[in-house]
C-alpha cells in the first residue's frame, strides 16, 4: 500500500454570521466581497427588484432563522433609512447582535430609541470608497470605523481585514467634519472635473473629448500627491509663481468656473508660499483675493 502524506489539518475559521440589510450599491458589494472572504452572509434586500438582483448575483436571502442566528447586522441602506431599518429587524435580531451602519456622517445615536434601549452593541463601518456598483470592490481602501465595545471594534477590524482594507478610527464628535473631508475628496473632486470640462468646453472643445484627456492628467496629479506629497507634488502656474497666466486665466473663465479657480489657488498659495519670491506671492495673493 503506497504511503499517502496525511493532509495537513487547516484551522476552521468560525466566521461570524452577517446579515446585511439592503442590496443597493454598497451592500451588495459588501455581501459580493464577504462571501469571496468565506463570511456566512445573508441578505434582507427591500423591493422586488433588489429582491431579483440579489438572487440572481448568487447572495442567500435572509430568512429569520439567519435574523436569529446573526452574530453581526449590517445595515446598508440609506443615512435617513438607518433607524428604520433597525426597527425592522431589531424583534428578529438576538439581544446582544450588534448592529452596524455604514454611514460617514452618522453617529452612532443614528439607530434610533428602540436599537439605543435595547443595550445591544452599536457600531460604523464606513467604507472610505466610492461605490457605485455591486461589483466594485473595497480592497486598498479604508474602512473607518466607530464601536460601542471592544468587542465589536475587533469584529469590524476582522471585517476590514477579509475586504483587504486599512482602517481608521474615527471620534463620534468629529463625524460630520471627517465626512466632509472624505466628500470634498471624492464626490467634490468629480463636480472639480465638471468645472475643469467646463473651462475646456469655453475654449471651443468638445465635451466628452475634455474629459478624456483630462482624467490622465487628474491621475498624474494624484500620483505626483501620492508619491510626493503634497508641497512637492503640486505643479501649475501657482507654484512657478507665474503671476500673468494666473491672471489671464481670470480673465477667461466663465465667471463660477473662476469662483472654483480662485479660492483652490488660494488653497494652492497657502502650500507653496514659502517657497516663492515674497513680491510673488504678494502679487498672486492680490489677483486671487
Ligand atoms: N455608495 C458609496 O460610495 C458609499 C460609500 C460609503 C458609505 N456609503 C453608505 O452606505 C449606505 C448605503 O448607501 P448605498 O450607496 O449603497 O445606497 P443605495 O445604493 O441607494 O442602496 C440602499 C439600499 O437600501 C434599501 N433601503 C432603503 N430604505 C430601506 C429600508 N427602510 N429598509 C430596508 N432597506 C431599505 C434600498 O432598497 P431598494 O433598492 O429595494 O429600494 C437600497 O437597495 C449609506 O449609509 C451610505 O452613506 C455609501
Amino acid at each position: 500500500m503506497g504511503s499517502r502524506k496525511k493532509a495537513k489539518q487547516q484551522p476552521v475559521k468560525r466566521w461570524p454570521r452577517v446579515v446585511i440589510v439592503g442590496f443597493g450599491r454598497v451592500g451588495g458589494a459588501l455581501a459580493r466581497g464577504l462571501r469571496k472572504a468565506g463570511w456566512p452572509v445573508s441578505v434582507l434586500p427591500r423591493s422586488q427588484d433588489s429582491v431579483r438582483r440579489a438572487a440572481s448575483s448568487g447572495a442567500r436571502l435572509a430568512d429569520h432563522d439567519d435574523l436569529r442566528a446573526a452574530h453581526l447586522c449590517l445595515l446598508a441602506v440609506p443615512d435617513a433609512q438607518v433607524a428604520n431599518a433597525a426597527e425592522l429587524v431589531l424583534e428578529d435580531l438576538g439581544p446582544q447582535t450588534p448592529l452596524v451602519h455604514l454611514s460617514g456622517a452618522l453617529t452612532l445615536s443614528a439607530f434610533g430609541r428602540a436599537a439605543l434601549d435595547s443595550r445591544r452593541p452599536l457600531g460604523s463601518f464606513h467604507p472610505l470608497a466610492a461605490i457605485s456598483d455591486p461589483t466594485d470592490t473595497f480592497a486598498g481602501h479604508t474602512a473607518s470605523l466607530a464601536a460601542s465595545t471592544p468587542g465589536l471594534l475587533k469584529t469590524l477590524r476582522a471585517l476590514a481585514t477579509s475586504l483587504s482594507m486599512h482602517t481608521l478610527e474615527v471620534p463620534e464628535t468629529g463625524r460630520a467634519a471627517y465626512h466632509a473631508g472624505a466628500v470634498l475628496s471624492a464626490g467634490l473632486l468629480v463636480a472639480l472635473a465638471d468645472a475643469a470640462v467646463a473651462a475646456l468646453e469655453h475654449a471651443g472643445l468638445h465635451r466628452d473629448q475634455s474629459l478624456e484627456a483630462l482624467l490622465p492628467l487628474m491621475r498624474s496629479a494624484l500620483n505626483g500627491l501620492s508619491s510626493r506629497g503634497f508641497a512637492r507634488g503640486l505643479t501649475g502656474p501657482v507654484v512657478r509663481g507665474d503671476v500673468a497666466v494666473v491672471q489671464a486665466h481670470l480673465e477667461a473663465l466663465p465667471a463660477e468656473v473662476g469662483t472654483l479657480y480662485r479660492l483652490l489657488s488660494r488653497r494652492t498659495l497657502d502650500l507653496v508660499g514659502g517657497t516663492l519670491p515674497a513680491e510673488t506671492t504678494l502679487a498672486l495673493k492680490r489677483i486671487l483675493a
